[in-house]
């Protein structure tokens, strides 16, 4: 079917993307897109955003920024489909599908649910469902949708979404299973240097909600201010340090190379001092980010320009969510009564599952229909005999019946000759019983 692997991913246009979304989603996405036997689909999930963000403008402007960082990271919008999740209105249609397939109990132990109620628990909340939205708790099925709307082969995600993948290939199978199969089952892309979350200011997972982040294209006084924050233990300039539990080696080594790693693990063993590692930091993530943050402040200053990408992405993107979600509706029973090409294939394909009760009744339907088309033939048949009865009379009371005979059939064959195609069949039917009858 497809010949090309399908990449897909999205990101939530909440707050600032950082860097652990960069080193998770951005960077293996971007990277990806440029390989020729991908083919990628990368989105904005500002649907997704409305989980976490009630402030609309908030959820606009980061939208916005958030195209602006792929189109800086260099993504090539020819080569890869990049749209908005709210431009394409199949997704939500699907996800209501994909809600009617999941398991209540699968969605209890989804990790951003779990950790809500958690943290209520932590609270000694009398709720444990106390500020937990329907979209904080099915917010795995949306995703499936944006996933198995393109049949995606491979997601690249941080690990923290791995759980989510596996989410989608349940429903995924669940829906299959059901009505047939109609998605691929995705697989989760993790690179394995990077499998490890990314460790934030306070040395907690990096992430919005921790408000720990550095964000990716921070002006380089603020990156460094940032850097300077990160937190450290209280040993001293020369003493030995532990590189594998400090988050700046952590940042360090996840964007530089493995010679540039080790140089600074030997820094480590050495004794260097908290501010000069934290300047070597900076430095080095500087210089790793300037050219595209440079990019990036040009574009964010054109939405125009940003907004026309998005527009052919989505044209791009419903050119295949339209005519795929038309043959999912077929494929559940929702569609036209007076049917259509879906329609009819769903239906072929329906027979398959059908009961023995149900199986009976089509037999029975079929049986009627034959004996019904019997029965015309038949019909059909006296008629003809009837019509070459008429024909022999005329033939055997003329002067010269073998002349008229003749005549007879020159004249029939003279009219099969210039008759089409139904009108031809009767009148060659009705020379061959005359000839029959003539013979015997
Ligand atoms: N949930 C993802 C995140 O917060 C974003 C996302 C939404 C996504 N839909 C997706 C990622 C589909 C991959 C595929 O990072």
């Amino acid at each position: 079917m497809q010949a090309k692997q399908r990449v897909l991913t999205g990101i939530t246009t909440t707050g600032t993307p950082h860097l652990g979304n960069y080193l998770g989603a951005l960077k293996p996405a971007v990277a990806a897109s440029q390989q020729v036997d991908t083919d990628s689909f990368y989105f904005l999930a500002d649907y997704h955003a409305l989980i976490k963000c009630q402030d609309p403008q908030t959820v606009h402007r980061s939208g916005r920024e958030i195209a602006a960082i792929w189109l800086a990271l260099g993504l090539d919008t020819d080569k890869a489909t990049f749209y908005r999740q709210s431009d394409i209105p199949e997704i939500p249609q699907l996800a209501w599908f994909l809600t009617c397939m999941t398991a209540k109990g699968m969605m209890n132990r989804a990790h951003a649910y779990k950790a809500s109620v958690d943290e209520n628990q932590r609270q000694s909340s009398a709720d444990l469902d106390q500020g937990i939205s329907m979209g904080l708790y099915s917010y795995p099925i949306l995703m499936a949708a944006d996933i198995l709307m393109f049949n995606a082969h491979h997601i690249p995600v941080g690990k923290d979404q791995i759980q989510h993948i596996e989410m989608c290939r349940d429903i995924a199978m669940r829906f299959n299973h059901t009505y047939g199969e109609h998605f691929v089952l995705p697989e989760a892309m993790v690179d394995e240097g990077e499998a490890k979350v990314l460790s934030g200011l306070d040395g907690r997972k990096m992430s919005k909600s921790y408000g720990n982040i550095i964000p990716l294209f921070a002006p380089a006084d603020e990156l460094k201010k940032l850097i300077f924050q990160i937190t450290t233990n209280s040993l001293q300039p020369g003493e030995v340090k532990d590189p594998d539990t400090c988050t700046l080696f952590e940042i360090y080594s996840a964007f530089a190379s493995q010679e540039e790693t080790l140089m600074i693990r030997k820094a480590y063993a050495n004794g260097i001092g908290w501010g000069d590692m934290k300047g070597q930091l900076f430095e080095y993530l500087n210089d790793y980010l300037s050219p595209a943050r440079k990019r990036y402040d040009e574009i964010i200053t054109d939405p125009a320009y940003i907004e026309s990408e998005l527009q052919k992405g989505a044209l791009k993107a419903r050119a295949q969510s339209e005519p795929f979600m038309q043959r999912l509706r077929s494929a559940v029973g929702i569609m036209s009564l007076v049917g259509d090409l879906g329609a009819k294939q769903t239906l072929t394909k329906a027979k398959k599952e059908l009961t023995q009760e149900e199986q009976a009744k089509v037999n029975a339907g079929k049986a009627k229909a034959m004996e019904i088309a019997k029965q015309r033939a038949e019909q059909e048949a006296q008629q003809l005999a009837l019509k070459v009865d008429d024909l022999i009379n005329a033939i055997t009371i003329s002067n010269d019946p073998k002349a008229a005979g003749e005549e007879l059939r020159a004249g029939l064959q003279t009219q099969i000759d210039g008759a089409k195609k139904k009108a031809k069949k009767t009148l060659q039917q009705t020379l061959e019983l005359l000839e029959q009858r003539l013979t015997s």
